[in-house]
């Protein structure tokens, strides 16, 4: 094998939805020299193939000793605080997962000549006129905004190969369920006959894990760089997709009770409408989506095989 063509790619947050998808899409690829990380043991079901090691990204030290251990081509950076009120209740972790995760990350690019791929989020939109494009202007509202639009500016002044990629709701089955996402978080509360208050007036388009994990790795093998949209096509309200959710598991929709915005009150404030304009990422990235009904048909098959396995 000719050592030279070989992509040295690191994925953090490996344990986390998007991680561990980019990690099974990689895994075999012989043209690519993987490191998976995540805080503690990797909770991945298949550890062939690729290197694991521990690191918490708001470490300075654990992040130089990552990058020492590897030497990386590339990072792709799917680690964050993700949860949208724990970040407004807990700003100072959410700033260093966030922001200063990504600064030490950039400081050891900048040492190994990496290229930077970032994940970032719809979030950093408010919310009044989505669909976004590439070139619409950010204007966070939620300390977890914020904090991911920090990360971005960060990158973007940084001098490196950056390209960040901005997604949405992404569902999809991972193997460690301890998190839940859209899709599983319907479909197991109405199984087991659970209320739900389910948003009316926020629109998304749900973004399933393997789509956006093939965009970051052709990101990576292309060495893409600028901001990217990376979203399912089929923008819809919250409740259009829950009810989704219960049309195609067949499950009954008298738990799904409507709520708008202002009744549930939640610690953050959300964007009412984003939905993202993808035609950049589909001619740059070879991205093509699944629609929402066949993101469903996909998971379904994946728990049927989870199942029997
Ligand atoms: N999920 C969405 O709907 C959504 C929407 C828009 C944008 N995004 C962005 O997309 C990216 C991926 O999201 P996701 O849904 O895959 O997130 P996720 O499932 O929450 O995964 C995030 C991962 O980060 C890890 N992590 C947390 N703190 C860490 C630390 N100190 N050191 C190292 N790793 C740490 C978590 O580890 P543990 O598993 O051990 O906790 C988790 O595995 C994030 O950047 C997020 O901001 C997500």
């Amino acid at each position: 094998m000719n050592m030279g063509s070989v992509k040295k790619i690191i994925v953090t947050g490996s344990n986390g939805l998007l991680g561990q998808k980019i990690i099974y899409n990689l895994k075999d690829n012989e043209e690519v020299e993987l490191m998976a990380t995540g805080i503690g043991e990797n909770r991945t079901a298949d550890k062939s193939g690729y290197q694991y090691m521990s690191c918490d990204i708001g470490d300075a030290e654990q992040v130089a000793e990552l990058f020492e251990a590897f030497e990386p081509d590339c990072i792709i950076n799917t680690a964050a605080m993700t949860n949208v009120d724990a970040c407004e209740n807990d700003k100072d972790k959410a700033h260093r997962l966030n922001v200063s995760a990504v600064e030490y990350m950039i400081d050891n690019c900048k040492k190994y000549g990496a290229h930077f791929i970032h994940l970032s989020t719809d979030f950093v939109f408010d919310g009044e006129d989505g669909p976004y494009d590439e070139e619409a202007e950010p204007n966070p509202q939620s300390h977890y905004s914020k904090t991911k639009y920090e990360g971005e500016k960060l990158l973007m002044a940084s001098g490196l190969d950056w390209c960040i990629i901005r997604t949405i709701i992404i569902y999809g089955v991972v193997d460690d369920m301890q998190r839940s996402n859209l899709v599983l978080w319907t479909k197991s509360s109405l199984e087991q006959g659970k209320d739900i208050n389910v948003i009316t007036d926020q629109f998304r388009a749900p973004t399933l894990s393997e789509d956006l994990a093939q965009a970051c790795v052709s990101a990576a093998m292309k060495k893409a760089t600028g901001v990217y949209h990376v979203a399912g096509p089929d923008i819809m309200s919250i409740i259009d997709s829950v009810k989704m959710v219960a049309d195609f598991f067949g499950l009954d929709k008298k738990y799904i009770h409507p709520i708008t915005t202002a009744e549930l009150n939640q610690a953050a404030k959300r964007p009412l409408k984003t939905g993202f304009i993808i035609d950049k990422a589909k001619r740059d990235l070879d991205y093509k989506p699944h629609s929402f009904l066949e993101g469903l048909k996909f998971v379904k098959q994946q728990l049927a095989e989870k199942e029997k396995a």
